[in-house]
């Protein structure tokens, strides 16, 4: 036995509200812990606890045997600990390098080696397959790479434990790869890892074991081997579930008039005669790798990126849409991928987030009625199943999954054609994912037309009635959602084919 670290009745209460009750929780040296649990079960408290970011109400904390406090992030460092957090911590201002070296600038005889740092740093990049020049301010990354600097940074501290909280979010199969085997290496060297995700296959791919918490408590500890994705599922909801999920219920009218046709869509450089049609009730998925270029495509159709050429005709007629404002006016809503920069302002209330689309609703006699936004808010809360304990908080304050789907719930009051889902799972748990499923179809029951886009497979086959494929900015294949597997449609994607059959319907 060779005990790393002991938390000893662990609580965390935020004012009145208890969200870490008594959790005793420990960590043998060289293992891969996955820590799991559904959307604001207390996880990223949890680990902000044992990372020194945030105080224990109570409890104790033991490193190697002894009674530790660790009292920043800093702290934390010095100590051994690193973590990967799951809202990225990098600074968007400064580059690459300043924010790897933040705070652990390497000199030479008292003055900044930045020699040194950027070998150091090109070193680490080949060690783990990354490719980011060191000299690009992180806010010109995508999201992606900035997830690979975090990764990189934590893991280059040589510490003894690194906590990587959801690290794959934005990760193409390839960077998760790479990920994988530098989790495969630290084990090798005797470091401990704990691994929380709500992607069940990642952790059956590199856990040793796995602690499920469930409502800031922890169920239990078990082995990988004693557990499957049912198993899992069940002990993070606390109860019994019935096996599969819910059949995708179709509400295409292909005999009206399409909501959507899209024609020879191009952007220089990003994508390519993109051209589609949607009809009314309609859900297209849309599938492709990540950086395939599905994500551009579609902030063209809703106006935040501009297209060089190509026609959008809204239920039958030329359409301009040149920004959201003008998208939002002719009733096409976006859903977008990142949260933090594109969907909230983490400062702002929580039902003033969820209400921000609809604010002529939420009007009585020209002025805005805080009863009515909070009823709203509160249907919404309802609706989507999300864990919060008073809407009157900062959104800031919410668990990540829940954060998302007040992004979501900022569209529902609103008068829609066409609704664009971009990787709206993302940090959703597996239960939960199901009501976003739910609210698109319900979307598509009023007769709007839907774009669905996620990298999971098994996603776009749950809710899509058709599938368009996205290889390189180019639409390839179009296919009915009928006996589809997600083996047709990988196959679909890596092996890239012209447009068959004119392309959609
Ligand atoms: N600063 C805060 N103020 C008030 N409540 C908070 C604060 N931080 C977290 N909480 C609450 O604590 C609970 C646990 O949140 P936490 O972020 O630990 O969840 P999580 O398990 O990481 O969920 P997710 O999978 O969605 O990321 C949530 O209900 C959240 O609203
Ligand atoms: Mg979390």
């Amino acid at each position: 036995m060779n005990k790393l670290l002991s938390l000893k009745k662990i609580c965390k209460s935020f004012g009145p509200v208890g969200v870490l009750k008594n959790v005793d929780f420990s960590l043998e040296r060289g293992e891969v812990r996955a820590l799991l649990g559904a959307n604001g079960a207390g996880k990223s408290t949890l680990i902000k606890i044992i990372g020194g970011v945030i105080p224990q109400t109570s409890g104790e904390i033991e490193l190697n045997g002894q009674p530790a406090q660790i009292v920043s992030p800093i702290d934390a460092q010095r100590k051994g600990i690193s973590i990967i957090h799951q809202e990225l911590s990098v600074i968007p201002q400064l580059t690459v390098l300043e924010n790897f070296f933040l705070g652990r600038e390497m000199t030479k005889n008292g003055v900044l080696d930045k020699k040194g740092m950027i070998q150091r740093y090109n070193e680490i990049c080949s060690e783990m397959g990354f490719d980011i020049p060191w000299r690009v301010r992180v806010r010109e990354l995508s999201i992606a790479k900035r997830q690979m600097v975090e990764i990189m940074k934590a893991v280059s501290c040589d510490s003894e434990l690194i906590i990587m909280d959801e690290p794959t979010t934005s990760l193409t199969d390839n960077e998760k790869k790479n990920l994988f085997q530098i989790i495969h290496s630290l084990k090798a060297k005797n470091k401990t890892i704990i691994y929380i995700s709500h992607m069940l296959e990642e952790v059956f791919e590199v856990c040793d074991n796995v602690t499920v918490m469930l409502g800031g408590e922890i169920v239990g500890n078990y082995p990988i081997g004693e557990l499957d994705q049912h198993r899992i599922a069940e002990l993070m909801a606390g109860e019994t579930l019935a096996v599969g999920h819910d059949q995708h219920v179709s509400h295409a009218d292909y005999s009206k008039t399409p909501v959507l046709e899209v024609k020879n869509l191009s952007h220089a450089g990003k994508f390519q005669d993109v051209s589609f049609t949607l009809y009314p009730g309609e859900i297209l998925g849309f599938a492709g790798l990540v950086g395939a270029g599905r994500s551009e495509i579609v902030r063209s159709i809703f106006g935040a990126d501009r297209c060089t050429d190509g026609e959008i005709l809204l239920d039958g007629k030329p359409c301009a849409i040149h920004s959201p404002a003008d998208a939002i006016r002719n009733g096409i809503g976006l859903i977008p991928e990142d949260r933090k920069t594109q969907g909230l302002v983490l400062k702002q209330e929580i039902y003033k987030n969820a209400t921000i689309l609809s604010l002529d609703a939420m009007k009585k006699n020209h002025m805005l009625n805080k009863k009515k936004e909070l009823d709203y808010t509160e249907k919404a809360v309802e609706k989507l199943t999300i864990k919060v304990s008073d809407i009157q908080n900062r959104v800031r304050s919410l668990s990540g999954g829940n954060q998302q789907k007040i992004v979501v719930a900022k569209w529902l009051g609103k008068d829609l054609r066409v609704l664009i889902f971009d990787e709206p799972t993302k940090g959703i748990d597996v239960r939960a994912k199901e009501d976003i499923f739910s609210t698109a179809e319900q979307f598509a029951a009023k007769g709007v037309a839907v774009i669905f886009i996620s990298s999971d497979l098994e996603e776009v086959l749950r809710v899509s009635d058709r599938i368009v494929m996205i290889h390189s900015g180019k639409l390839i294949k179009v296919r009915k959602n009928e006996n589809l597997t997600v083996a047709d449609l990988m196959n679909d994607i890596l092996v890239k084919q012209t447009i068959e059959d004119g392309g959609a319907k």
